[in-house]
């Protein structure tokens, strides 16, 4: 697995294996995805039997200013993996987004809609997702939304954050999806890659996504009202469009994504997000000595 270091990197280095299996996490120090020498080279020390690409340049707003950048990790990267693996015979489990998408659609996104992103991260993980398509076709496009969990920033780590500091909470309100906890996405990761290797599971991509759906504002109003259960004082909670928080990159209004095909061919459960946010934001309440 490369992009150990990651959100989703850590959440798989931790999580519980199938039976029979190891797995070989490795950073961006002992795997630079946009080396093409040492793609090669790493999927020669040994003889994996799947790859997982859990990197990628995730700064959605600085690649606006960044798109080599971007380009060169989730478009050459991936390109430079799905190469390796394709000549010896490795199938690859690569990550991608919801961001693919423009969000104008009304329902949630099947695997099969046509991508059209709004922002050079979503055009950058578009042009991922195209390469590891046609140079492996031994492959699973994972498609996951709203990540979040672990040590590093988060919505859930900021709003606590801004709550504990007596903050006016202003959060956007025209954006709906399901946030989904990372050890969520790491079991998917781990299950799919399981059936792919040992069952044959059908190749192409994939949507894996928390149950349920909400917009940002409604996920603070849900981390609010159980701060303010556990003795922090309430602080008001405004609801702003996209536009007037105005970040550098447009966001897709619906980022909700169909995971039917997941749950049938996969069928591990997908815990609603709200069942996995609640203990998220007690343990990160309860760290000692976090400054959130
Ligand atoms: N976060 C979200 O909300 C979200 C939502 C939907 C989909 N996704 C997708 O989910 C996947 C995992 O995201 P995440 O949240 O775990 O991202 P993350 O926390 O930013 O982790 C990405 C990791 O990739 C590493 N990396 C960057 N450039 C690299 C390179 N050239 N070679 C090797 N490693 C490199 C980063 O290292 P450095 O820290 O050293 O740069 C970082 O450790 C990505 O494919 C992302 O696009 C994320």
């Amino acid at each position: 697995m490369c992009g150990a270091q990651g959100r989703l990197g850590r959440a798989l280095g931790c999580a519980e294996l199938p039976e029979g299996t190891a797995l070989t996490g490795l950073g961006r120090q002992q795997l630079d995805i946009t080396d093409p020498d040492a793609v090669e080279r790493a999927l020669d020390r040994d003889s994996w039997s799947l790859v997982i690409n859990a990197a990628a340049y995730t700064a959605v707003d600085r690649a606006e200013s960044e798109r080599d950048a971007a380009f060169a990790v989730n478009g050459t990267g991936p390109a430079h993996l799905a190469r390796a693996c394709a000549t010896r015979g490795v199938p690859l489990i690569h990550i991608s987004t919801d961001y693919v998408f423009d969000g104008t659609a009304p329902d949630p996104y099947p695997e099969d809609h046509p991508m059209a992103p709004l922002s050079v991260y979503g055009a950058s993980k578009a042009a991922g997702e195209e390469a590891v398509r046609s140079l492996n076709p031994d492959h699973a496009i994972m498609r996951v939304s709203w990540l979040y969990g672990g040590q590093g920033g988060d919505f859930v780590r900021a709003i606590a954050g801004a709550i504990r500091a007596g903050r006016h909470l202003r959060v956007v309100s025209d954006q709906t999806g399901a946030l989904t906890h990372a050890d969520c996405v790491a079991q998917a990761a781990l299950a799919l890659g399981a059936k792919m290797v040992n069952e044959g599971l059908e190749r192409g991509t994939y949507h894996f996504a928390a149950s349920g759906a909400a917009n940002w504002h409604e996920i603070a109003a849900v981390i609010l009202a159980e701060m303010v259960q556990l003795g922090y004082k309430k602080v008001p909670l405004e609801a702003i469009t996209a536009t007037e928080y105005g970040l550098p990159a447009v966001r897709p209004a619906n980022s909700r994504l169909d995971c039917g095909k997941f749950d049938r061919l996969v069928g591990l459960p997908r815990p609603h997000w709200q069942t996995m946010l609640v203990p998220q934001l007690r343990r990160i309440l309860s760290e000692q000595g976090e400054r959130i």
